[in-house]
This record gives C-alpha cells, structure tokens and sequence, in this order.
C-alpha cells in the first residue's frame, strides 16, 4: 500500500467487471502536467469479458487517453474520488500527525489514499498485481460519529480510530458521511453538521420517503440514532450481494455524461440529460418518466441542490440505466423565488411547475399526462406529510418551518393560470394539510 508519507505519481485502476466478486486491473492513471492521463493494461484489453470503463470517454483502445478538452482527468475516474468531505478526512489524516513540508496532495494523492469501498466498481491501487483494500475492518456508527466530529473540528484523529478514519474518506459530495454495512446491507451513514440550523438528516429522510411514496424510484432509507444524534442510512445501490460475495456496479454521474467539468455545471440542463436517456439509455420511455417525476419532486419539495453529480447511471459496458434516486434533501430556504441547479426549460432554472409542465413533451408525456403526475404528487405529500414527520420524529418548530417553505412553496405554483390553476389550488389545500388543519 502507498504509505501516507510517499507522493504517488501514478495508480493503477481496478475494476469488478459485471457479476465479479474480485476486482482485476484495467490501466494505469499517470501524471502528465497538470492533467492525469489513463492507459488500459494489455492483459485487460485481451481480456474476453473486458469492457470499457465509460464511452466515448475511455474507449477500449490500446495507448494513452488524454481526458476529454476542459478537463484534468477522465470524468468517470474523476466520479469514483472524494469530494468536499472525503478531501477534509484525508486532509485530517495527512496532516493531523504534522504530515510533511513538502508533501503534495494532488488528485492522486486523494485517490491513493481514499477507502476502497468507494462509489461504482473501481478503485485505485499502488500496484497492478496485488489488490490491497484500504478499510476491510468494520468501524461502529459511534466510531464514524467521532471521526467525523473531529474532522469538523479539524482536531487530529486518535490512531486506534484509524479504521472508522477510512471510512470517511471514500465517498463523494460534501457532507459528513461514511459508508457502513449492517446485517448484509451496506448503507451510507449521513451525519448532522455543526453548521446545520436545522435538522437537515431528518429533511432529507422526509423528502427521500415522499419522494418513494409518490411512485418514483428512490434509495430505501432509514433514521437511526447513534448517543443522541440523528443518522440517516442510505441503502447502496451500486453494490449487490451474491453467494460469491459482493459484486459492485459501474456508475458516471450526468455530469460525467455531459462531459462537463465542475466550472461549467451551470450549463447542465434536465432537456439535454433527457436526449441522452433517449438514445443512450435502457428502458427509454420509463426513464423519462421517472426523470419528469424527479424534477417536478425536486420543486415541490425545495431540493434546489440537484446538480449534475445527484444524478446518475449505471454503465454495463455498452447502455446506462438510470440509477435509483439519490441525495434529495430540501435546502435552507428564506424566501420564495428560488433556482434549480439544473437548467429545466431553455436556460430557465426557476423553480416553478409551470417551467416543467413547458417542457413535458421532451419527457415524452402529453400535458394531461404531465398534469396528473404533479397533481398525484401533491396530493400524497398532502396525505403522507404528518405520518412520515411523526416517523422521522421531527419537531414542531422544524415542521413549522419546512411546511410552505422547503415542501410546496407558493412561488412553484404562483405563474399557473387558466386551467392550470387548478394545480395551485390544491397545493394550497394540501399546504393547509401539512399544518394538520385539513387534508385534500
Ligand atoms: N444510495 C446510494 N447508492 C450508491 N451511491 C450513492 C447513493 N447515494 C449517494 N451515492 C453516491 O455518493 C455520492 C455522495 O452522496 P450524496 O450526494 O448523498 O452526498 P452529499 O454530501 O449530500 O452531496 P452534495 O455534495 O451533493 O450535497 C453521490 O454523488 C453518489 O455518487
Ligand atoms: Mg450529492
């Protein structure tokens, strides 16, 4: 295993191919300037069952692949790395026992020294012939909790704590979260931040459950106590379990597929991730579909954080297949007018029903058939809001301010008129209903 003191310039990548329990090597990622370049292994493209890790990026073609213009690194490498936490716990653990004037922490260093157990079916290793996994060890929630405290903290991590440390380190996005597996199911624990003004684990839980509730397909997830403090379990849907053992699945987020770098996320748009679903994806029709429900859920419930990293696709090789939904968590709201993170009609963002129900056709849906799916969604987080609240035991004071606030803002349906008020009015109905007063 690279030692935390050594500053790699390369790392090999391996991958579970579909069905494996035993990952095998696939190339090699080298340093070239600012830029990391990949090279597939002679013995992987000789491979029968080989398949490349994501097209057009990294075709299975034999010499160096620079990434795609814009970017430093192939995208779908760039998908399996850390984030915002991941980078704090490595960062902790680098430099949390004094670390080296002179030592370089560039994107290899992240992948070198991130946990094995990491997002899709690749991971990054010192070597082409032994594979080492960084964390086999099981940490306890209340070792993940402490990590994780810590790290906030920015206070160094006790040694005998290593193990919940690795944890931290292998997952993307930017709050506090490590993976974690319980009677056969492996989870991502999120945690509370310090910095939270509200119990943001318990918005998430509520909007993932309603967003299940309302028809669409959403990663199972679960509200668990560690000490006193709230942790949301997030079932894993990239990794399945077989008789031989875990086997993993390859998965690019939609920015991977837009071939955007970070800079340039603004321009992602719901119309463009539609024309990729209809001529790249499995199940064309359905997945449409599924998209419109998420964007229109998206609104309702005040998740304007759906950036091209929160949506994603398994790859097999040859199709994607839209992923379970993921990460849809309400976010801190103080007025009315409010933007995706995504463009969703044109270069509009807004947040409004109006904008989705413009572009429904493009969802291969009809107006009456769009209508009827928002409508049938505001009706079950009418009905469902006060069980799921009670389930997720949030408080009175967070109920208050997430009713008409993050769920069913009045500025989504403010612009439909004629006909479409009809929407509106029932949203107020329903806003009414969260308050416990009437139900629609
Ligand atoms: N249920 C799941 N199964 C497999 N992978 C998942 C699952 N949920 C999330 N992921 C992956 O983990 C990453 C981080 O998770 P998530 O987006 O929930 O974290 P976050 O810190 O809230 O993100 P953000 O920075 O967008 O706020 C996602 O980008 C996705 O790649
Ligand atoms: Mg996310």
């Amino acid at each position: 295993m690279t030692s935390e003191s050594t500053t790699p310039h390369e790392a090999y990548v391996w991958v579970w191919l579909p069905g494996e329990t035993d990952p095998v090597v696939a190339g090699l990622i080298t340093q070239d300037a600012d830029r990391l370049m990949f090279n597939y292994g002679r013995s992987y493209l000789e491979r029968d069952n080989a398949i490349s890790l994501y097209e057009p990026e990294l075709p299975l073609v034999q010499g160096l692949l620079e990434p795609l213009p814009g970017l430093e690194m192939a995208s779908c490498l760039r998908d399996a790395s850390p984030d915002a936490w991941g980078r704090r716990v490595i960062l902790n653990k680098l430099f949390g026992k004094g670390g080296r004037d002179d030592q370089k922490i560039g994107e290899l260093q992240f992948l070198i020294n991130s946990g094995s157990d990491r997002i899709g079916a690749l991971d990054y290793q010192a070597s082409p012939t032994e594979y080492v996994p960084r964390q086999m060890q099981s940490a306890s929630l209340e070792e993940l909790l402490t990590v994780a405290e810590r790290v906030e903290k920015g206070l160094p991590i006790a040694p005998e704590l290593d193990q919940a440390f690795n944890h931290g380190t292998s997952l993307g996005g930017a709050r506090p979260k490590a993976p974690i597996e319980e009677k056969g199911v492996k989870y991502i624990a999120k945690f509370s931040s310090s910095t939270d003004t509200y119990s943001v684990v318990k918005a998430e839980f509520i909007a993932m459950r309603l967003a299940s509730l309302c028809g669409l397909s959403v990663a199972p997830v679960s509200m668990v106590k560690s000490g006193n403090k709230d942790v949301l379990l997030v079932e894993r849907f990239d990794r399945d379990y077989t008789p031989g053992g875990w086997t993993r699945r390859l998965m690019v987020s939609a920015l991977t597929m837009f071939e955007l770098n970070e800079m340039m996320a603004r321009y992602a748009s719901y119309q463009e991730l539609a024309d990729l679903i209809r001529h790249r994806f499995t199940t064309p029709r359905e997945s449409l579909h599924e998209l419109f429900g998420r964007i229109v859920f998206n609104i309702l419930c005040g998740n304007t954080d759906d950036h091209a990293r929160n949506h994603a696709a398994f790859w097999d090789g040859r199709q994607l297949t839209l992923t379970p939904a993921y990460d849809i968590c309400p976010q801190g709201r103080t007025g009315g007018e409010a933007s995706q993170a995504m463009r969703i009609n044109g270069p509009s963002q807004l947040s409004q029903i109006s904008n989705c129900l413009t572009v429904a056709e493009h969802f291969q849906l009809t107006p009456s058939e769009a209508i009827a799916k928002v409508m049938h969604q505001i009706l079950v987080i009418g009905q469902q809001w006060q069980a799921v609240c009670d389930e997720a035991e949030l408080s009175e004071v967070d109920r208050n301010l997430f009713r008409g606030r993050q769920f069913l803002n009045p500025f989504a349906f403010e612009d439909l008129e004629g006909e479409l008020s009809e929407i509106r009015r029932l949203a107020d109905l329903a806003r009414e209903g969260l308050s416990g007063e009437t139900n629609p």
